[in-house]
Parts: C-alpha cells; sequence; structure tokens
C-alpha cells in the first residue's frame, strides 16, 4: 500500500468528491497530498487524509486565477521540494441547448474546466521540465469523449481536456513527462447529488442514465481514485497520452434493450 511513497502529489478540487477521494487514496498510498480548492475542505473530511499523511497540506485557491496556483505550486516547492504528480479535479457542471445558453455561462464553464486544467499545467510544468520528471492525470469525462442531450457546453470543455491531455503527452513524453486523463462515467458525488442524482431530476431519466453503464449502477469517487492511481504510478510507466474511460461500460455501446429481450437485464 505504498505505491507513491516519497512523492508529492498536487490535487485540484480536493475539497470533495473525485479530488478528495484520490486524495485520500494518494495519502494512504505514501503520498504527500497538497489539496487546492475554492472551497474550504467541508465537515473536516480533510483531517483523514492528514492522519494517513501528516505533511499533507490544503490551499484555498481558484484553478482560473494563474497567480494563485504558481503561488500554491511556489509554497509546495519550498515545503514538500517538488511536485512529482498533478491531478485536476477542480471542475464545475453546466450544460443546455447552445440557444439557451448565455455568452457569460459558456465562458465560465470554460474558465472552470479547460482554462483552470491548462493552469494548473502550466503552473507545475517549469518544475517538471527542470527534473525531467513529472506525471500528470487530468480529469474529463465521458462527456468529452461522445456527446451528450443538452451537453454542449460542458461537453465542449471536457473534449478539451481530452485533448489538451493528448498533446501535452506528445510535448512533455521525451522529457520524461507523462499526461493521461480519466474519463469518468457518472459517479456519486456531490456535483451528481446536485444535478443527475438531484430529487427534482425525473427519475425515469436517471434510470436510463444508470442503464447506461452497463454494470447497472453509477461510479464512486474511490473507483475514479484508483484509476488515477493507476496512471500516477510506475504501474503506467509506458502509458501516456491515453484518455481512460472509468464508466461501467457506459461508452462501450449503445444499450437498446437486447440484454433485456435476452433475459440478461440483471
Ligand atoms: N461526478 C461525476 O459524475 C463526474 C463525471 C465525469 C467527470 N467529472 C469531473 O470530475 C471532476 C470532479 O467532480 P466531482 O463530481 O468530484 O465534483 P465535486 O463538486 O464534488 O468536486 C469538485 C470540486 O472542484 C472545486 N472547484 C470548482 N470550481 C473551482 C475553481 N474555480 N477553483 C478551484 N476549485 C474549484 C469545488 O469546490 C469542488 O470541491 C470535475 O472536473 C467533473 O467535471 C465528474
Amino acid at each position: 500500500m505504498s505505491r507513491l511513497e516519497g512523492q508529492v502529489a498536487l490535487i485540484t478540487g480536493a475539497a470533495s468528491g473525485i479530488g478528495f477521494a484520490t486524495a485520500l487514496r494518494f495519502a494512504r498510498e505514501g503520498a504527500t497530498v497538497v489539496g487546492l480548492d475554492l472551497a474550504e475542505s467541508a465537515g473536516g473530511e480533510w483531517k483523514q487524509v492528514e492522519d494517513a499523511a501528516p505533511a499533507a497540506r490544503f490551499h484555498v485557491a481558484d484553478v482560473r486565477d494563474a497567480d494563485a496556483q504558481n503561488a500554491v505550486v511556489a509554497s509546495t516547492l519550498e515545503e514538500c521540494g517538488a511536485v512529482d504528480i498533478l491531478v485536476t479535479a477542480a471542475g464545475i457542471a453546466n450544460g443546455g441547448p447552445v440557444h439557451l445558453i448565455t455568452p457569460e455561462d459558456w465562458q465560465h464553464v470554460q474558465d472552470v474546466n479547460l482554462k483552470g486544467t491548462f493552469l494548473s499545467a502550466k503552473a507545475v510544468l517549469p518544475t517538471m521540465l527542470e527534473r525531467k520528471r513529472g506525471n500528470i492525470v487530468t480529469i474529463a469525462s465521458v462527456e468529452g469523449i461522445e456527446g451528450a442531450e443538452g451537453g454542449s457546453t460542458y461537453n465542449a470543455s471536457k473534449g478539451g481536456v481530452i485533448l489538451l491531455t493528448k498533446n501535452m503527452a506528445m510535448d512533455y513524453g521525451r522529457m520524461g513527462i507523462r499526461v493521461n486523463c480519466v474519463c469518468p462515467g457518472f459517479i456519486d458525488t456531490p456535483l451528481f447529488r446536485s444535478v443527475v442524482g438531484n430529487d427534482a431530476f425525473p427519475a425515469e431519466v436517471r434510470e436510463r442514465i444508470k442503464t447506461q453503464h452497463k454494470l447497472g449502477r453509477f461510479g464512486k469517487p474511490e473507483e475514479i481514485a484508483g484509476a488515477a492511481l493507476f496512471l500516477a504510478s510506475d504501474d503506467a510507466s509506458f502509458v501516456t497520452g491515453v484518455a481512460l474511460p472509468v464508466d461501467g461500460g457506459f461508452t462501450a455501446g449503445h444499450g437498446v434493450g437486447v440484454v433485456e429481450m435476452m433475459g440478461l437485464g440483471g
């Protein structure tokens, strides 16, 4: 249980959901975890990370703010000596059909999800290039791989994150830096609960989305943390430029009811 022993991991969006689960898992795997989030960590949860990794740190910062991200990296270098791993889990949901989206809403989502990822990578790359060593794991979505009804703004931002990831993998591979992306299906987090998991969301649509996950359930944040751990660890030493769906089969193909017809609907 110490696949990240001695490594320093900076994780954005670390106060909640996937980012928090990743921070906790990485801490338990021996990493010194540095969390960054717009929000304070809720409910004293960060204490669990500190219990696993006493040198863990948490910074309140906005991923849209280049200076704030640079300051977090500078203080991490000063206090922890390095940034070996970056995981970019900060993100927001939003969407709707194009004719109803305001340019301001469009821009807000791109700024957090896509530009925020760009700025996080930009903040850590100078030290990674200097050391010829580094590992970046971005968090996109199945909705960056394929379209979704009403998903335009969010999907565009996540599609951008996937291609940004692949381009960075190409640019920095020979400098000892691997860059990969996890594409989660629908994962039970506060973000999920504020939209699809919300009581106001039509239950039959939620059920249809659930069924599109061929394992017949929504995912857990820990299952995304496990994939991020694989990509960040030496087990993935020959993996770069990958957009890995961790989606219970959501992107495997379209379910049309034949499984149920064959008596395999569970
Ligand atoms: N939950 C899902 O179903 C799902 C599916 C696919 C992809 N994702 C992606 O996974 C990532 C994490 O999502 P989650 O479900 O854990 O959501 P979450 O809301 O539980 O956590 C996201 C965190 O990002 C932080 N954040 C938001 N804007 C920020 C900003 N400007 N600067 C710094 N921090 C900011 C929030 O404060 C929050 O703590 C997001 O990028 C999301 O798009 C989630």
